[in-house]
């Protein structure tokens, strides 16, 4: 069914290869696109054609291959800078992901800049890869990480985070939008509250690229953040966006080839831009797929996919909390299309395998957000997570399996 006369989520479908596919001789249900979402043709066409007709390292080369493939690889970067709205193609480093580009942060920009009794201040919606890399590098410095607390319904105090928010702040790092209960966070007003007190801000796009269209100047973001994987690309990809002012003043996180000036054993200077950060030979054709990605995403237009996926949403959240014996949990406002939640005396990993049965993949588990489990006092939860492809079949086949459960554990 088409929910909206512009989007024609029938036709979305077709461009996804995947919903041929028979699991266990079902229809697929795909609700797990905030792990990883699945890939349309002309993704899987430009990596095959990257390797097919013009492979080969990028930056080395005088010969054809090796130009046409960096003229790809640098022109995927320029597709992003421009989908993102960054000044400069310097400012966009390709990572092989969420996780290495705040680890990059963590140790590039924080070894740099902090010290004992300096505090970075993190949010209780973070994913672990927002957490970790900040305290493996407050230990290292003698800083603290701090969290700004959040609501019942998973929304952040922001009275807190402004009380929290000191001269002993020296950075904040927040996500956008949750990945295990969808909340949007203010990221806006958190920056602009962040930079009265001269604080640098990064926030984590993981979940909020295949939702939102982002755009780092408008935000006026100092590290902005996001992954491949999750926004229809290759994995082995992800984006750090960085103020170019920060990045001139930052070390080097990797040494290697490629990121170099010139190399002595008394004494190496580096590159400038983008290349300082991306030693080695780089995940080249991840770029170019994540380049295609981006264009097929922009070619459907945002405002269409946010008003498919809220309606989605919207319908998902009536249907299942319709459901007896169903907790919803993360209520806020401002949500992104993920549904999570529990069913009183159902383990969650059970409530998963009964349903994978019915053709219907969700993610299960603490979603690598320990501590916001602890705050709903869960070990676990079930996520629903919907993307552009995802329809009202979806979300009826989700509620059928969920009466499944209901029956099996009556
Ligand atoms: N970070 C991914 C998720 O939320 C893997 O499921």
């Amino acid at each position: 069914m088409n929910e909206m006369t512009s989007f024609d989520v029938e036709k979305i479908r077709k461009d996804f290869p995947i919903f041929e596919e028979k699991i266990h001789g079902k229809r697929l249900t795909f609700l797990d696109s905030g792990a990883s979402a699945q890939k349309p043709t002309v993704v899987l066409d430009a990596v095959r054609d990257a390797y097919t007709h013009t492979y080969a390292n990028v930056h080395r080369g005088v010969h054809y291959l090796s130009q046409k493939s960096t003229e790809l690889y640098e022109g995927a970067r320029e597709t992003i800078r421009a989908h993102m709205n960054a000044e400069s193609v310097d400012e966009i480093i390709f990572t092989k992901g969420t996780t290495e580009a705040i680890n990059l942060v963590a140790h590039s920009f924080g070894l740099m800049s902090l010290k004992p009794g300096d505090e970075i201040l993190l949010s209780y919606l973070e994913h672990h890869s927002n957490i970790v890399p900040w305290q493996l590098i407050a230990e290292r410095t003698g800083a603290t990480v701090k969290a700004v607390p959040i609501n019942n319904d998973g929304e952040l105090l922001m009275d807190q985070f402004t009380s929290m928010l000191s001269e002993k702040t020296k950075i904040v790092a927040v996500t956008h939008v949750s990945n295990a209960i969808g909340t949007v966070v203010p990221v806006k007003e958190i920056i602009d509250l962040a930079h009265a007190k001269g604080v640098p801000v990064l926030i984590d796009g993981s979940q909020a690229m295949p939702h939102m269209k982002v755009d780092v100047r408008a935000l006026d973001a100092d590290f902005y953040v996001f992954t491949g994987h999750k926004v229809f690309g290759p994995t082995g990809i992800g984006v750090l966006y960085a103020k170019n002012e920060l990045l001139e003043k930052m070390p080097p996180y990797q040494g290697g080839g490629d990121m170099i000036n010139r190399v002595t054993f008394e004494k190496t200077t580096f590159a400038t831009g983008h290349s300082k950060f991306e030693a080695g030979t780089p995940p080249i054709v991840q770029a170019i797929g994540l380049g295609a990605a981006i264009d097929y995403i922009n070619g459907i237009g945002f405002e269409n996919i946010a008003a498919h996926e809220q309606a989605l949403l919207s319908y998902a959240t009536t249907q299942i909390s319709a459901l007896n014996n169903v907790k919803i949990i993360g209520q806020a406002k401002h949500k992104a299309a993920i549904v999570s939640f529990s069913m009183n005396g159902i383990h969650p990993h059970d409530i998963g395998t009964i349903i994978d049965q019915a053709g219907v993949a969700v993610r299960v588990g603490h979603h690598c957000a320990q501590p916001l489990m602890d705050f709903y006092d869960v070990p676990s939860t079930v996520r629903a997570s919907f993307a552009l492809y995802n329809n009202r079949d979806d979300v009826d086949a989700l509620v059928a399996s969920i009466k499944m459960v209901q029956e099996f554990f009556r």
